[in-house]
């Protein structure tokens, strides 16, 4: 199956973000510029996926308030509530259902490959590591396979996770008949693996411990002048110290990416206008502040009315439900699961 079997011609796009913290310079270059600029040209679904947390957060209060927060978020970066259709995951049970179907397609010896799940366990040496850690992938798949997904907009570090979802619709469709749409990864130029700030070979995560090498969304100018200003380059002080070299120069290079994506140029010829690591931390840091400072001033009004967001989500999730549970029956008349 090629194209999704509903009446609209525009692509579908779907993508998702976990409410596990604050969001960062990462997610908003590597995936929340694109959902914002593509939901007018495309039919735009971006979930919350706050099952996808549980993974990780184990106290009672937690995912719900960071649901809301990351809710105002996507609203302030500029996601219409009238053209996009924004929800939350745990509000359209189908997901479940489906994510438990997508766990038989898929195996445990393709679970085993998947980098995140070998990276996440091992950041948590010594914690509870959940099987739904291990599982995750299935219900990521089910995320995208219940929307006819054509196009997942995403950074660098999701691709693999696109890629078994290809692997287990493809399953799918040949035990099944064809049933499910193939989706695609899409990354931007630049801004696909933004990195830490003070480990140039690590991605900017939230879960950077210090804080110092990720650029949250909410810091004021100072802060991100700071971090930028603190950020790790090289030692190396030659005529072309400044050059876009990721093996070699790693930090200058995460320094010139964040750059191009901030003033929508390319890391090469961003390059060119500098010889000294001073100017760019300087200009880079000034380029993400400019980016930053209208979200956050609209982030702080969109959370004063957490009523308001609630509402926002009802509609959102009402309309991804109508979608998803016509994908799912789709599914158990495939499957041959008796009628209810
Ligand atoms: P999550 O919540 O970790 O991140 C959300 C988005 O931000 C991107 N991202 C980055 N891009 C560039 N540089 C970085 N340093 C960086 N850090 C994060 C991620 O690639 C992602 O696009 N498993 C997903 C959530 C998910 C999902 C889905 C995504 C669940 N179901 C269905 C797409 C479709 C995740 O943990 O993203």
């Amino acid at each position: 199956m090629t194209a999704h079997p509903t009446t609209t011609s525009a692509a579908r796009v779907l993508s998702c973000i976990q409410p596990t913290g604050e969001m960062h310079l990462g997610n908003y270059l590597g995936a929340l510029r694109a959902w914002e600029r593509d939901q007018r040209s495309s039919d735009a679904f971006h979930g919350i996926v706050d099952l996808h947390a549980l993974t990780v957060i184990e106290e009672p209060g937690v995912v719900g308030e960071a649901t809301l927060s990351l809710a105002a978020m996507l609203f302030a970066i500029g996601l219409d509530p009238e053209v996009a259709t924004v929800f939350v995951q745990s509000h359209v049970p189908e997901h479940s259902e489906l994510g438990w179907i997508m766990q038989c397609n898929v195996s445990h010896g393709e679970l085993s490959r998947m980098t995140q799940f070998k990276d996440k366990t091992s950041k948590r040496e010594g914690r509870f590591v959940s099987a739904g850690l291990f599982t995750y992938p299935a219900l990521q798949a089910a995320d995208i396979l219940l929307y006819d997904t054509d196009q997942v907009p995403v950074g660098d570090d999701q691709r693999q996770h696109v890629e078994i979802t290809r692997d287990i619709a493809i399953r799918f469709n040949n035990r099944f008949g064809d049933t499910l749409v193939l989706p695609e990864a899409v990354t931007p130029t630049a801004g696909a693996r933004v990195m830490s700030l003070q480990d140039p070979m690590s991605k900017m995560s939230k879960s950077d411990e210090s804080g110092a090498g990720c650029v949250f969304l909410t810091d004021d100018p100072a802060t991100v002048t700071k971090k930028f200003k603190r950020a790790v380059t090289d030692s190396d002080t030659g005529p072309d110290a400044v050059r876009y070299d990721r093996g070699a120069k790693p930090g200058v290079a995460n320094l010139l990416e964040i750059n191009a994506a901030a003033t929508d140029r390319t890391p090469q010829a961003v390059a060119e206008d500098y010889s000294r690591y001073g100017p760019l931390k300087a200009d880079t840091a000034e380029a993400v502040v400019a980016v930053l400072d209208p979200i956050r001033a609209r982030y702080g009004e969109l959370l004063a009315d957490p009523g308001e967001l609630e509402r926002l989500l009802r509609v959102g999730s009402d309309k991804a439900r109508h979608v998803a549970s016509t994908t799912l029956a789709r599914v158990h008349r495939a499957i041959g699961i008796v009628a209810r």
